[in-house]
């Protein structure tokens, strides 16, 4: 849809082996573009980029941290732009804010500086709706106070305010996504990983699907594919630089409802829902406003039901394979 082969023709991905940047780095290569993969492997995966080794020259899987700027910067030469999703797992935010703010202040300022330095021409932050803390009013919009109420979301922040800064010193166009929600093939289906992947792995060994609270909180899940599209949107769009844009759907599915969608796809209606407490901060409800991003012209394409059975069907076939080889 969106292509970048012909402004673009050398990329660089941080946490190119997570989730979301194993999709782009893949998106990229397709766009005929010479891509560099960034990740510690601290939470990334070689398999999710396994499947792209027959991009031969094209592709370079780099084992680097974020943190190390001596090592991060030669990588960056020749690069024209930059998707930096490398990030800390918000689960170790209680335990080490310390290492949390490292890696996702500092080293998004390690990564600003290294492509400065390098003369890329754009850089596309991935963000999340964390930054926003408790939200005020509905839908809630870019305008809103950040007043991020975890050590993640404080640390998202002000990598963000890094990102800005080197619009406003420097004039380097920069840009932010704010992700909410972002589901898909590859997602960390283990407990501590997203609830699309949770379900569906849960569902597919007839094992209990736990809901922490009552089920009504409402998430604006969006489908993968339209993340990497709206990554690619801001690469091609030129008269802007310095802005955040959420980077929600607007689907508007409820924990219970997506558990009864997941039990109903793989026909097993009967297996147990569990009820249990709710998780301490947790949102109990998003009602996103997209229409930043929608008013220069970006679409979010997928229905919930598409990228919901495009994502059972990656666990179904992944799940079936650990098996054949266990
Ligand atoms: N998944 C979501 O729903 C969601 C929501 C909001 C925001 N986001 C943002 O999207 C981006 C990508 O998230 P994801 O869901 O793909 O997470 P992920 O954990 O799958 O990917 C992050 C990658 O960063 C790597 N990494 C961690 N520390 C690093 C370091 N010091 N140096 C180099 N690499 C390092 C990890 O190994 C991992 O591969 C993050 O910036 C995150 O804040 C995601």
């Amino acid at each position: 849809m969106y292509s970048l082969g012909n402004k673009f023709k050398k990329a660089l991905v941080t946490g190119g082996a997570g989730f979301i940047g194993s999709h782009i780095v893949e998106d990229l290569l397709g766009d005929g573009l010479e891509v560099i993969s960034i990740d510690n492997y601290s939470a990334g995966k070689k398999e999710n980029l396994a499947h792209l080794i027959n991009w031969g020259q094209k592709f370079k899987e780099i084992k680097a941290d974020v943190r190390d700027y001596k090592n991060l910067r030669p990588y960056l030469e020749g690069v024209d732009i930059v998707f930096h999703q490398a990030v800390s797992k918000n689960t170790i935010c209680f335990k080490d804010p310390a290492s949390d703010l490292e890696i996702n202040a500092l080293g998004t300022l390690n990564v600003l500086t290294a492509a400065r330095e390098a003369g890329v021409k754009k850089f596309v932050h991935a963000s999340t709706g964390s930054v926003y803390g408790d939200t005020r009013y509905y839908p809630s919009d870019e305008e809103h106070p950040l007043n991020p109420n975890s050590f993640y979301g404080v640390s998202k922040l002000a990598a963000e305010k890094y990102v800005r800064a080197f619009h406003h010193l420097y004039g380097m166009n920069v840009n932010i996504l704010r992700y909410y929600h972002v589901f898909g093939p590859r997602q960390d289906y283990s407990d501590v990983g997203g609830v699309v992947s949770i379900f569906g792995r849960r569902a597919f060994q007839n094992l209990p699907l736990t809901i922490y609270g009552d089920g009504t909180q409402l998430r604006s899940f969006t489908f993968v594919k339209d993340v990497v599209n709206a990554n690619k949107f801001l690469a091609l769009t030129d008269d802007v630089s310095g802005e955040a844009f959420n980077c929600a759907s607007g689907v508007k599915v409820t924990i219970k409802e997506l558990a009864d969608a997941i039990l109903k796809y793989f026909g097993k209606e009967t297996l147990p829902i569990e009820f249990q407490d709710w998780k301490p901060g947790d949102i109990k409800y998003f009602n996103v406003s997209h229409q930043k991003i929608a008013d220069l012209g970006f679409k979010f394409q997928t229905s919930f039901e598409e990228g919901l059975a495009n994502t059972l069907e990656w666990i179904i076939g992944y799940l079936e394979s650990m098996k054949k080889y266990a």
